[in-house]
């Protein structure tokens, strides 16, 4: 009885250490998972305090009193969106002048020049493979910096606040959805077109009526590729051309050798070649697009069905000349 008790006794100790063991070492790796993320200083933070939220208070420091004040939408920052990016390890005063950690920021700082991707990515060997330096020249032969000059830059199209390098696993709808909303952030927003251009800004439904279930094309394709002259040397073309010379026939993408393969499809053409003889296969795992995703066995096959359907169809015809003669002999 005792023993029965002690081993009773024994088995919980053990059960309650392996529950233990197993929680700490949940705490362990989550704590290392979180050490990987990047985290706010807390100097961001002070900024944050008015750049990350919607209203901000001013205290008068003579009077005690404080009022509550609107953040201007513009300069407003998402706090989760600043870590989660590619810079989000920066403090905000790596890019900005220190200055701004005075309130109200003193006039001096308006005159601040800000960092360009060059200033810290060119001639960096570390970012030999995304050919910045390409990327600028194909930039600087654009319509965006041929018409709007100095007024836009990389930055207008890479929010320096939340820009977030898609991996080459993302899923292309994800792709698409973050690349096209870097365009309809200005092209789908009249003030901000319109404080640039002194034009109106065109409407992206209108201009595109020819294209058949617009939502659709919107979803799966980039506005890049069909806009941006594609350039081998670069995963993501950057030279986007006046919109006459646009893609405008649909065989372009709906056919076997669719130009989406030295576009959208660029990672993974890469990476993986045509598998099970599909052209293009690494279409098929995500769209059906209609004329680009044929298979080599099935034509071959199907070449075959129809070659041998024919010979049935010649050989049944001989048989039955045959026949009918031996019939009109007797
Ligand atoms: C008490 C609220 C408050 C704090 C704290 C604050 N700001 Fe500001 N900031 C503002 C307001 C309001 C403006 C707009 C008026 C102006 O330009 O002074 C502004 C403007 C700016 C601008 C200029 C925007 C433009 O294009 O004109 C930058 C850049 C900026 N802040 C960065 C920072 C940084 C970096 C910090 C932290 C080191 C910071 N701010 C802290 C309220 C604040
Ligand atoms: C990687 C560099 C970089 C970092 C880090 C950075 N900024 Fe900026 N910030 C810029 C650039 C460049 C601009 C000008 C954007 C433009 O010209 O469109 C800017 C613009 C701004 C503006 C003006 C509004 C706007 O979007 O044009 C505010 C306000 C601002 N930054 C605040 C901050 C705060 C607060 C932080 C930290 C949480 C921060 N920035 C971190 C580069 C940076
Ligand atoms: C103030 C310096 C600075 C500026 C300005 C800057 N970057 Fe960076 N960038 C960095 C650093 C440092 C890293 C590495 C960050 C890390 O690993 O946490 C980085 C990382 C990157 C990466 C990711 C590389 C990788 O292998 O994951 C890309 C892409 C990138 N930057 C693009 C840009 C673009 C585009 C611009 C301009 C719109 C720009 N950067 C402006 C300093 C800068
Ligand atoms: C008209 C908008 C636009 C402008 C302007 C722009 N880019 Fe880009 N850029 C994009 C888009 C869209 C992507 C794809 C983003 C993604 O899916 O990660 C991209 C991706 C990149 C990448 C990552 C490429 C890769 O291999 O994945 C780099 C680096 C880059 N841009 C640098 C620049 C530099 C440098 C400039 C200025 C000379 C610039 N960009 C201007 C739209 C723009
Ligand atoms: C910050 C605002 C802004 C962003 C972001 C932006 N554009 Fe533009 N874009 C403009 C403005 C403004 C014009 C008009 C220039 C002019 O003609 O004066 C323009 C012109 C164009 C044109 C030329 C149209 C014509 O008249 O031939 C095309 C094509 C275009 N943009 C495509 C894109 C694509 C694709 C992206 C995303 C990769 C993009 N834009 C991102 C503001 C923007
Ligand atoms: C399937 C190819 C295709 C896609 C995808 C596409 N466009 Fe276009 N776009 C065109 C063509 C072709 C024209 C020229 C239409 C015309 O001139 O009648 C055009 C016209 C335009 C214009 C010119 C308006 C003007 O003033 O003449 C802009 C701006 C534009 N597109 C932006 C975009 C943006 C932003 C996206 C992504 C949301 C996008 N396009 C997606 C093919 C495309
Ligand atoms: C830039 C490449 C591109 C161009 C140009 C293009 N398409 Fe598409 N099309 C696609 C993609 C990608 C899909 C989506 C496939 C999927 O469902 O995943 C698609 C889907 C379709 C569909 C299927 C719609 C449905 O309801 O299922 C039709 C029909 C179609 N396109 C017709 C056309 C026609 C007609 C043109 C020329 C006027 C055209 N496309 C031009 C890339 C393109």
């Amino acid at each position: 009885m005792a023993h029965q008790a002690y081993k009773i006794a024994f088995f919980r100790t053990f059960t309650v250490a392996s529950l233990f063991l197993v929680f700490i070492a949940f705490f362990l790796s989550s704590n290392a998972a979180d050490k990987k993320a990047n985290q706010l200083e807390d100097e961001s933070k002070q900024c944050l305090r008015c750049h990350g939220e919607a209203r901000y208070t001013i205290v008068d420091t003579t009077s005690g009193d404080s009022v509550k004040m609107k953040m201007y939408a513009e300069l407003r920052i998402d706090p989760v969106l600043y870590v989660k990016g590619t810079h989000g390890g920066f403090k905000c005063t790596d890019c900005h002048s220190s200055d701004y950690t005075t309130f109200p920021h003193p006039a001096s700082v308006k005159f601040e020049t800000d960092y360009t991707c060059l200033d810290c990515h060119g001639g960096d060997e570390q970012y030999a493979s995304f050919h910045f330096e390409t990327i600028e020249e194909e930039y600087n032969r654009s319509v965006h910096a041929d018409s709007l000059g100095t007024d836009f830059n990389c930055w207008s199209c890479h929010n320096p606040h939340s820009y977030k390098l898609t991996g080459p696993d993302e899923l292309v709808v994800n792709k698409v959805a973050v690349d096209n909303g870097m365009c309809l952030n200005c092209h789908g927003n009249p003030i901000k077109f319109e404080n640039l251009a002194e034009k109106e800004i065109p409407n992206l439904i209108n201009m595109h009526d020819w294209l058949p279930n617009q939502a659709l094309h919107f979803k799966k394709v980039r506005c890049i590729d069909c806009h941006a002259a594609q350039n081998d040397s670069l995963m993501v073309a950057h030279l986007i051309m006046p919109s006459r010379n646009a893609v405008r026939k649909c065989v372009e993408c709906h056919s076997t050798n669719s130009i989406l393969m030295g576009s959208l499809y660029k990672h993974a053409v890469k990476e993986k070649r045509n598998e099970l003889g599909f052209y293009n296969g690494v279409v098929t795992n995500e769209s059906y697009i209609i004329g680009a995703n044929r298979n080599y066995y099935l034509n071959i096959a199907s070449i075959l069905m129809f070659g041998l359907a024919l010979l049935g169809i010649a050989i049944h015809t001989t048989l039955r000349i045959l026949k009918s003669r031996r019939n009109a002999d007797k």
